[in-house]
């Protein structure tokens, strides 16, 4: 099945953008996604084409129209009917792993892309649209944070990456940051590899990335350490609870 991707935005030029290359290029060339780039402005109502206005209650900038925007989703939806509509906002719920996977999986997304000062609050509950964060930063616009989500799910698509990276050993997935990588040159400007690392003891290797995983997670993301140590406590006593019940 093709992930539809449709793209509510300003910038139409934008897109693929970084999607139309590498990966993700040939990902969309073999069919494994699609990409339907709506020009908001098509849907302004007035003879100037305004997509915007200002803000009730004063202050600066200018706000997306809710009646624009909800034009263009019901356009959206009319070629991509089932799938979330997510708006990118640094006022969202932070982009995680676990919702890329859950997106992945289903039938693709429709984005809306804002500029200025936001969107015109109402179009949300309006047309069940889930507001996404891709960080505690500010950019210009939707669109850079937009392709962000869409590659991170494009990559997980059946048959994108093939079989050697099945992504599960990668950083987020476990609740922690992935292990450190080295290749040859073995010594390059005075700096080796870790011993260890070429040794061929499968079991030690393995033993060494798992702890390195666990230091480099607790020393640079302590919040995603303290989180996956609260499931392992969990996931303990739960296995606890479950051996007990029989007896
Ligand atoms: N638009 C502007 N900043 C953003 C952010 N941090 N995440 C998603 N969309 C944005």
């Amino acid at each position: 099945m093709t992930f539809a991707a449709t793209m509510l935005t300003l910038y139409p030029e934008m897109f693929p953008g970084p999607l139309g290359v590498s990966l993700a290029g040939r990902a969309r060339d073999d069919g494994k996604w699609s990409l339907e780039v709506v020009q908001i402005r098509d849907f302004a109502i007035d003879k100037h084409r305004t997509v915007d206005d200002t803000p009730a209650g004063g202050g600066a900038g200018m706000v997306l129209r809710a009646d624009v925007l909800g034009a263009s989703i019901d356009h959206a939806r009319t070629h991509n009917p089932v799938s979330p509509i997510i708006a990118m906002t640094p006022r969202g719920k932070p982009l995680t792993q676990a919702r890329v996977r859950e997106l992945a999986s289903g039938p693709g997304v429709i984005i809306l892309c804002g500029r200025f000062e936001g969107f015109d609050e109402r179009i949300f509950a309006a047309r069940g649209v889930e507001e996404v964060s891709i960080g505690d930063i500010v950019l210009s616009g939707g669109e850079p944070a937009a392709i962000m989500l869409l590659d991170a799910c494009i990559r997980l698509l059946p048959g994108v990456m093939g079989a050697a990276s099945s992504g599960t050993e990668e950083s987020f997935e476990q609740g922690l940051l992935e292990y450190p990588h080295y290749t040859r040159p073995v010594e390059w400007e005075g700096r080796t590899i870790p011993e260890v690392l070429r040794s061929g003891d499968h079991a030690k290797i393995a033993g060494w990335r798992k702890a390195q995983s666990e230091i480099d997670t607790r020393l640079r993301r302590p919040d995603l350490w303290e989180r996956h140590q609260g499931a392992r406590v969990q996931s303990a006593s739960g296995a606890r609870h479950e051996q007990k019940e029989p007896g």
